[in-house]
């Protein structure tokens, strides 16, 4: 049956509803958190790359969630803007005035519907929630024709009461139905007799979205997210790289080219201008500082490298030996290849700046050019990521203004711990003392008065390398300033020295963060 939908008008039975909620579940992965301008700049991003449905935020969470919305839905047109809310009149108020100025707008409300959420987290009994489900989406359609309701942790709810659930929600005018996988608990299976139960036995399914979020703790949220739709579900949410609460949300780049690549299984159709992802991909992880791992499907550096000779002759001979996909079909280009021992400063210039990289001041720029034309004389293709992997490396050890050399400590039960440090900050040798309610509160302390700066400590773990008491520790530390976020390691026999080596690694790599032009370059 075909579905007429307030925002989308006729939907084709194989067209699938991108909703990308990379600024709110996504932003809800730790130290993942952005700014305003940030997110408008995410958001014009995922515009371009043709997500239908935009979920901005919370806006009830706080006052920068709720100013981060509106700005969205003021600004960005093209994607369905909206925003999220719990079933309480509060929460809809506020996330209908957030989405007031967007040209095609929706209201998100939820509520847990498992026994496990309804009797821990919502002290409220099935026949409370149920009410809430009616109330709150009622409340919602009076700001928009355009509501959806989830089920939050409906994968693990009992059958029947969720038919229930969807039915009132359906009943008082919901015209999507979103039944998420909250805790990545679910396999493929359960997501198809989940979404069959309800198509085939709740009065009115036919007549809405169903629409799918998974959860990837157990690593399934792509093969989920698949069985669903082919059971039914015709909106996917997701995110860019798969970040989101815990173990991240389905990766958008992965189910997008998922559909795209096997039409004989997954014939379904998406509005995903799937050359465009890398680059939104690459905005991501500029904006929040975390860079997906090299064998990330789709996006990782090494997606479509081939080391081994066997596979590099076959893609040398015909690329479909071993490529699923062009790379050219996600964005990443052939021009990645063209950089050679016989390119010039001038382009290695260019070519930086396409890269992100902006002014790096003449030093760093004349020794990472040097270090271009080594690698050029040694290695037949010189890649983009050859180039920013030396060139970081360039402006790293350029930036390492700050180096380890000793530092003595004072500690025990008697008295506040003190630490001595020695640090060599641009080439000169500081000392400084201090105090502090540890011994790794004293040192860090100790790091704050020789080189002081505004960054927050967001993050310390200490490990072990390897066991024994005589294991060399092994500590991260993690830095945010302005919304960006670092990470530094350290390693060492003595767990202070590894935790101050550890800031000492993420200052440096703040310094190094600071310089890097905005993202607008970056295109693959
Ligand atoms: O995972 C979840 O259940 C959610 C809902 C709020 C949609 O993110
Ligand atoms: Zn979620």
């Amino acid at each position: 049956m075909t579905i007429n939908h307030p925002n989308f008008g006729a939907l084709d039975e194989n067209r699938v509803i991108i909703f990308d909620t990379t600024l709110r579940d996504g932003e809800q992965s730790p130290g993942f958190s952005m700014n305003i301008d940030e997110k408008l700049r995410m958001a014009e991003t995922l515009a371009e790359l043709g997500v239908d449905v935009l979920e901005a935020g919370f806006p009830i969470a706080s006052v920068g969630d709720f100013d981060s919305v509106h700005r969205i839905a003021e600004a960005i047109r093209g994607p369905v803007i909206t925003g999220l809310a719990r079933s309480g009149r509060e929460d809809i108020l506020r996330a209908a005035e957030a989405i007031k100025p967007a040209e095609r707008r929706r209201i998100h409300t939820f509520i847990s519907t498992s026994a496990l959420h309804m009797k821990y987290k919502l002290r409220m009994e099935p026949e409370a929630v149920l009410a809430a489900v009616t109330n709150s989406v009622t409340l919602a359609r009076n700001f928009t024709d355009d509501v959806e309701w989830s089920a939050e942790d409906g994968s693990r709810t009992d059958p029947e009461f969720l038919r229930r659930c969807v039915e009132a929600a359906i009943k008082a005018g919901a015209t999507t139905i979103n039944i998420p996988d909250t805790v990545g608990y679910a396999v493929p299976e359960d997501m198809a007799r989940i979404f069959d139960d309800i198509r085939n036995n709740v009065p009115g399914a036919d007549s809405v979205i169903l629409s799918t979020h998974c959860h990837n703790d157990l690593g399934l949220a792509v093969a989920n997210t698949l069985a669903a739709v082919a059971a039914g579900a015709r909106q996917i949410e997701c995110t860019i790289n798969g970040i989101g609460e815990r173990a991240g949300n389905a990766a958008l780049e992965e189910v997008a080219m998922a559909i795209r690549t096997r039409p004989d299984i997954a014939p379904y159709t998406h509005n995903i201008v799937t050359q465009k992802i890398l680059r939104t991909s690459r905005m991501l992880a500029t904006i929040t500082g975390f860079d997906v791992q090299p064998n990330k499907a789709i996006v990782g550096r090494n997606a479509f490298a081939h080391e081994s000779g066997i596979h590099q002759d076959g893609v040398l001979k015909n690329a479909a030996t071993y490529e699923i996909m062009t790379p050219e079909s996600v964005g990443w280009q052939k021009t990645s290849l063209v950089m050679g021992k016989h390119s010039g400063r001038a382009a290695f210039r260019d070519k930086l700046s396409a890269l992100g990289y902006g002014d790096l001041g003449d030093n760093a720029l004349n020794d990472a050019f040097r270090r271009f034309k080594d690698l050029a004389d040694r290695k037949k293709i010189v890649y983009d990521d050859d180039i920013v992997a030396l060139v970081d490396d360039e402006v790293m050890r350029d930036h390492q203004r700050i180096k380890f050399i000793d530092l003595e400590l004072w500690a025990g039960s008697k008295h506040k711990p003190r630490a001595l440090l020695d640090l060599e900050i641009d080439g000169e040798k500081h000392s400084a003392e201090a105090h502090g309610d540890g011994p790794v509160d004293a040192t860090f302390n100790a790091i704050r008065t020789l080189f002081p700066h505004e960054a927050e400590l967001r993050l310390f773990s200490v490990g072990a390398v390897t066991e024994g008491t005589d294991a060399q520790a092994k500590c991260s530390v993690r830095l945010e300033e302005s919304g960006k976020l670092v990470d530094g390691q350290g390693a060492d026999t003595d767990t202070i020295v590894a935790a101050a080596r550890a800031y000492i690694h993420a200052l440096n790599k703040l310094l190094v963060k600071r310089i890097r032009t905005e993202p607008a370059a970056l295109s693959a």
